[in-house]
């Protein structure tokens, strides 16, 4: 029997995840928006591309619930998006009160699932649907490291007139502007990163990562970006279906690695089937650290303004 992934939010982000997942085959894939006849529509055109492509995967869309009832892996993608001028932070409270009611309705019906948020602001999101599924910390796994981490890679390989595969590198933190581009760990073809780019340069390209997401808003005005995320999205998913344990930078539950407490913030962590199999522990330099606390204590203020908010 195929595996089962769950979308919800059929909008860029949400609709090319599951586009991507059907694509490959080896999941049937439900799609779930408020919007009457967008997730039905976009399912059944995707469903039509499986004789072209050669897949017998079975797509539906949905404006409710029933139809996503046992599935593996679920993806949190409704929400607003930003806009031009916004930040990430600005969607704070209306994609809170979105996420908890997606996950309330997800958690009853998928109780053995894994909770794979996106909507943003994801770490907050993250700790939010954790809260409400009550699901234990390795079965609720944020995605933005990998698309921070996709963007770091891009813009080095394209410095360097290499292949993007060569450059190995992390971008950890919280998924915002305190992100942290772990440049120590960076190298290119075995060779650290360091040696290669002056440090004014390499400084110039850490900025552009980080300022990725706006760098894109500005230039679509309309949304956010939706092709690298949903690539992202993906990489996770077949960790999770197909128990790769590829290590990659995601948004988890920390209880005290890195000196982080009771907080989602992006590591490094092993996945596979169950979810998160172990976060991987880095050495980093003092002023990586302090970066990284620094990051940590931004999304502490967002989940702090979620509590008041209740
Ligand atoms: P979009 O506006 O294209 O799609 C969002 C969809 O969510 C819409 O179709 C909307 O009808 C739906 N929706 C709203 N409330 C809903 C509800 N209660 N139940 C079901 N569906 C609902 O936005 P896009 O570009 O797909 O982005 C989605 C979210 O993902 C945004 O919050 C965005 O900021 C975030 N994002 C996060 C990234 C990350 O790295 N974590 C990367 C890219 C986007
Ligand atoms: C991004 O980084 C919108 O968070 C999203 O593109």
């Amino acid at each position: 029997m195929r595996k089962k992934v769950t979308v919800v939010g059929a909008g860029n982000v949400g609709a090319t995840v599951a586009q991507r997942v059907f694509d490959k085959g080896y999941a049937d894939v439900v799609l779930v928006d408020i919007i009457e006849g967008l997730p039905q529509g976009k399912a059944l055109d995707m469903l039509e591309s499986g004789p072209v492509l050669g897949t017998d995967a079975k797509v539906v869309g949905s404006n409710g619930y029933d139809e996503t009832a046992n599935s593996d892996v679920v993806v949190i993608t409704s929400g607003i998006a930003r806009k031009p001028g916004m930040s990430r932070d600005d969607l704070l409270l209306t994609n809170m009160k979105i996420v908890t009611s997606v996950v309330t309705e997800v958690a009853k019906r998928s109780p053995n699932s894994v909770l794979l948020p996106v909507t943003n602001p994801l770490d907050a999101m993250a700790q939010r649907a954790f809260q409400v599924s009550k699901f234990p910390k390795n079965r609720v796994v944020g995605m933005a490291g990998i698309l921070d981490t996709a963007r770091f890679r891009t813009f080095l390989a394209q410095e360097l007139k290499v292949s993007v595969e060569v450059v190995s590198a992390w971008v950890l933190g919280g998924h915002g502007d305190t992100m942290v581009p772990v440049v120590g760990s960076t190298n290119v073809g075995g060779v650290p990163v360091a040696k290669l780019i002056p440090k004014a340069r390499l400084d110039e390209i850490v900025k552009r990562t980080q300022n990725g997401g706006a760098e894109i808003v500005n230039l679509l005005k309309t949304g956010s970006a939706y092709y690298a995320p949903s690539a992202a999205v993906v990489q996770m998913v077949e960790s999770i279906l197909l128990d790769k344990k590829q290590i990659l930078p995601c948004t988890v539950y920390l209880e005290g690695e890195y000196g982080i407490k009771g907080l989602f913030v992006g590591v490094p962590v092993k996945l596979g089937a169950g979810g998160v199999d172990q976060v991987i522990q880095f050495d980093l330099t003092s002023e990586e650290s302090a970066a990284l606390q620094k990051s940590a204590a931004a999304v502490a203020e967002l989940v702090e303004v979620m509590k008041k908010a209740g």
